[in-house]
């Protein structure tokens, strides 16, 4: 059985379709690629995924029960987290704060998420600014500090809304290794993202839609070939 499985999700703004009938299920373990031309639905999708945006139809299923309408704190609750396009951490509070915050919120004592927060500084390179104020930080160590707050309690699943997008290079490949190292321990990711260098070395499968609808499914780079794929992108004024 799969982890998430979405049948039929939709949801209209006014006169745009911006999802229209998509499905695709997300395999335990896998990190699966969601892209798509700007304003394909990307975002929309992750929004209905993770209780933020009610879909108009549509059903999603994680982990063995009907989740479609739960709000976003229950589906937390039961291991779906949701990382957005624009970054959400506390500007005036510390970057060690922040992940404590983060760590007590998801039920653990002081002390396990003191012992946490101080691994993922670490791993994430952000040992150093850990007595700044997060709103000190750079774009790309606030993303950091993001990816922090996300697996102080590892989720089943992590939902990514273009991590990457206007990160260092230095800092996109921290980000990258991490996801890597996370995924070889069996944590399952579904990426969304521009950055088709980065889609295909991380994502084994990847889904693509464009103008709503999914119009290929299959091995990233089964996907990037396919002819409604390259015709959806030099049809759009997007960056690949
Ligand atoms: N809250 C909203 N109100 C009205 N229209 C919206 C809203 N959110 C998204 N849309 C529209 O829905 C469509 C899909 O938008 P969405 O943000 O999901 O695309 P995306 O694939 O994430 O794009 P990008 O790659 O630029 O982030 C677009 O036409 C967008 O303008
Ligand atoms: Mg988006």
């Amino acid at each position: 059985m799969s982890l998430l499985t979405i049948s039929g999700l939709s949801k209209r703004f006014g006169g745009v379709a911006a999802v229209d009938d998509v499905s695709f299920a997300v395999e335990k373990g896998e990190i699966l690629g969601l892209i798509g031309p700007n304003g394909s639905g990307k975002t929309t999708v992750l929004n209905m995924l993770s209780g933020f945006l009610r879909p108009d139809a549509g059903e999603v299923h994680f982990a063995g029960e009907e989740v479609t309408r739960l709000s976003t704190v229950e589906l937390a609750r039961r291991g779906l987290l949701r990382m957005f396009q624009m970054t959400r951490v506390f500007v005036q509070i510390t970057t060690l704060d922040n992940l404590l915050v983060a760590g007590m919120a998801m039920g653990l004592t002081e002390k396990e998420a003191g012992h946490r927060a101080q691994a993922l500084l670490e791993e994430l390179t952000l040992t150093p600014v850990q007595y700044l104020d997060a709103g000190q930080l750079s774009g790309g160590q606030r993303k950091l500090l993001e990816f922090g707050m996300c697996f102080i309690e590892p989720p089943k699943i992590a939902l990514l809304d273009e991590p990457f997008a206007a990160v260092h290079p230095v800092m996109r490949e921290t980000m990258a290794s991490f996801i890597r190292r996370r995924n070889a321990d069996g944590q399952t990711f579904v990426l969304v993202s521009h950055d088709m260098p980065i889609v295909v070395d991380l994502c084994q499968r990847s889904v693509c839609v464009n103008a709503g609808k999914v119009i290929a499914v299959g091995p990233t780079r089964s996907v990037l070939e396919s002819t409604p794929v390259i015709e959806a992108y030099l049809g759009s004024s997007s960056h690949v």
